[in-house]
């Protein structure tokens, strides 16, 4: 198929006004350049002819804040006075593809590594593309882009895409949000306004509704330790402005989560969501830019009975250990099972199903959203509250036992709820020390699973774990990751390891190790391999920063011996065989 394009620019004499060519891609990459510069210059211009003519300092810092804030706003209308038009005009003989063109409503946000992810708005419906269906991001300047199926969003059932930006943007500031189409062509009218592209620093990506409020997560207002802005320096927006928004007063601001009451009227439809500041007399309004929605007032699920006790856990590429960890806890009590998942391409999927289809209650939802692991937990707290009791916030290396356990013979569902105070307790939170497993000469994954490959450890008690009391969960959903904070009437309590212990198969064989640390599901340490945070407790003792196997790795970590959870485990899910046992989990 070929098509030819024709190029129109209306923002700048110096630039040609049309231009013939086979592709977008020849564009000269001076050309664009200058003409960017030049666009960038004349919005510098304007913005700052605003600016003095309106004397209002306030906005001045906003403009040189990192953020690209309300300045989305500002740029708005002179964008798409000034930027450029483009028309891609399709031949004659492929007229027929004109029915199949369609400009798709979507929302946008720029991730890290130059990614856009594009999210069709709920009122599109649009599926998950068919083999051969394309869908293409489209730039003011008329290069494009594929828009590659990432994912299904949970809740509101959104497509979402991703569009690699293209070079030249990636120095402009603003970014332009780029138009997606279902075809490779597409004819942008005059009239397009391309709104400012939200960063990934600065964006409510997420909201939930619980009984009587919403809970928006929200990068950037609050940003590092002690650095919560009080909730009367925002409100929540419900809608568009041109829809005459709804407004309800913040109720909590602690870290990236937010709360806000439902407005009084009833909205029926999924409707954007907002965060904005309050003015004050030094700065105006500034709306944080969304890509999340507001959708009805959840209804509590009728048939499901609330399960004493959860787990939740947040997973990338570890379908392989989820089936031990999942039978094991289920079978010691673990009622069902939230699962988020940070985008995994493994065979996580098809885990899950098996577990399913063998009466285990699974349910994945999935968090793609980068270096959100508070945000994740604070999010499963609300998400299973209507569900849970308790919830379990372990990673899927780390399994909850009690060395009194020994002396049963079978395991019972009862023996986490034993770990656990009395429903009238005021205890709200109970944690448990964790141990480090190393290597222990394994060079490849245990056939029978980590409780039985790995035997040897770190002496020292690591930092716990916990198991909280939903309802015992504070307002702000503040949490640690490894323990969340509580409501003030009630008490956290660290059991003694004699009581419980978590077993942390954190340094495994070096090929799962090395997998598992360099797309690390933590909230702390940015990327292993930088030395950005060389004392984190996270870091592993003596491995530096290259994912090299350290000389002596299968024998590291290996203070004591400790083989209790392996004979626990081995005497209730293990079956002679041949040349040995086999453990229930093993496929
Ligand atoms: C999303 O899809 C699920 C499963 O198909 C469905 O149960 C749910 O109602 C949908 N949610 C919305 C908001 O459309
Ligand atoms: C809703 O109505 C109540 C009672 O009239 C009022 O006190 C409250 O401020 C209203 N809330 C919002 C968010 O408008
Ligand atoms: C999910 O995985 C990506 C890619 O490995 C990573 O950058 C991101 O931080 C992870 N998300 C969370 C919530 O940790
Ligand atoms: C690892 O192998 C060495 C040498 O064979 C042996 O001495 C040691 O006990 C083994 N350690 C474990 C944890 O199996």
């Amino acid at each position: 198929m070929t098509l030819s394009f024709k190029t129109c620019s209306s923002s700048s004499s110096s630039h040609s006004p049309c231009s013939n060519r086979s592709t977008p891609k020849s564009f000269s990459g001076d050309d664009s350049q200058f003409f960017h510069q030049k666009s960038y210059r004349a919005h510098t211009t304007t913005l700052f002819f605003i600016l003095v003519s309106l004397s209002f300092f306030g906005f001045f810092s906003l403009y040189c804040s990192p953020n690209a804030i309300s300045r989305a706003a500002l740029f708005a209308t002179t964008r798409q006075a000034k930027s450029g038009i483009v028309n891609y005009v399709i031949n004659a003989q492929d007229s027929s593809h004109h029915q199949s063109i369609r400009r798709i409503r979507a929302e946008a946000v720029l991730w890290p590594g130059w990614e856009i992810l594009v999210i069709v708005s709920p009122e599109e419906k649009v599926m998950p593309p068919l083999p051969g269906e394309d869908y293409t991001c489209f730039y003011p300047n008329g290069e494009k882009s594929t828009a590659r199926f990432t994912a299904v969003l949970p809740f509101t059932n959104r497509t979402a895409f991703r569009c690699s930006l293209p070079g030249i943007y990636r120095h402009h500031h603003p970014i332009p949000t780029p138009i997606l189409a279902s075809s490779k062509s597409f004819q942008i009218s005059p009239e397009s306004r391309w709104p400012d592209l939200p960063l990934w620093n600065f964006v409510v990506f997420e909201a939930i509704s619980t009984e009587n409020d919403v809970v928006l997560f929200v990068k950037g207002p609050n940003r590092g330790l002690g650095s919560n802005k009080p909730p009367e320096s925002f409100r929540c927006v419900f809608g568009e402005e041109s829809d005459s928004a709804i407004r309800t007063a913040v109720t909590s601001s602690v870290q990236e989560v937010f709360r806000c009451p439902f407005p009084n009227e009833t909205i029926d439809n999924p409707v954007k969501i907002y965060l904005e500041t309050v003015a004050t007399n030094k700065e105006a309004t500034k709306t944080v830019p969304s890509v999340a929605y507001f959708s009805p007032k959840r209804r509590l699920s009728e048939s499901r009975e609330k399960s004493l006790l959860c787990a939740t856990t947040m997973v990338y590429n570890v379908a392989k250990y989820l089936r031990e960890w999942v039978m094991y806890h289920a079978t010691i009590g673990i009622q069902r099972f939230i699962i988020y998942d940070n985008g995994s391409d493994d065979e996580l999927n098809d885990v899950v199903e098996l577990l399913r289809s063998e009466r285990y209650d699974v349910t994945k939802v999935l968090w793609i959203w980068p270096k959100t692991q508070e945000a994740g937990f604070s999010h499963a707290a609300m998400y299973g509250k209507d569900s849970c009791t308790w919830m379990m916030y372990l990673d899927v290396d780390e399994f909850l036992f009690s060395p009194a356990w020994d002396k049963q013979s079978k395991p019972s569902d009862q023996m986490i709820k034993s770990l656990l105070p009395s429903d009238q307790s005021m205890i709200g939170q109970v944690s448990f020390k964790s141990l480090e497993f190393g290597p222990s000469n394994q060079t490849e994954h245990p056939r029978g699973g980590v409780t039985q490959g790995y035997t040897c450890r770190r002496e020292e008690e690591q930092r716990h774990k916990s198991i909280v009391r939903l309802s015992a969960v504070e307002h702000s959903l503040y949490t640690a990751i490894h323990h969340f904070g509580l409501k003030g009437e009630y008490e956290w309590r660290v059991a003694d390891t004699e009581e419980g212990v978590v077993n942390h198969y954190k340094y495994q064989a070096w090929p799962e190790f090395k997998a598992k640390f360099r797309r690390r599901v933590s909230a702390y340490v940015v990327d292993w391999t930088r030395v950005s945070n060389p004392k984190s407790r996270d870091r592993t003792p003596g491995l530096g920063f290259r994912p090299i196997e350290p000389k002596g790795w299968a024998q590291q970590f290996c203070e004591v011996r400790d083989l209790r959870l392996k004979r626990l485990t081995k005497k209730w899910f293990g079956y002679s065989e041949e040349n040995g046992y086999r453990m229930a989990w093993q496929r």
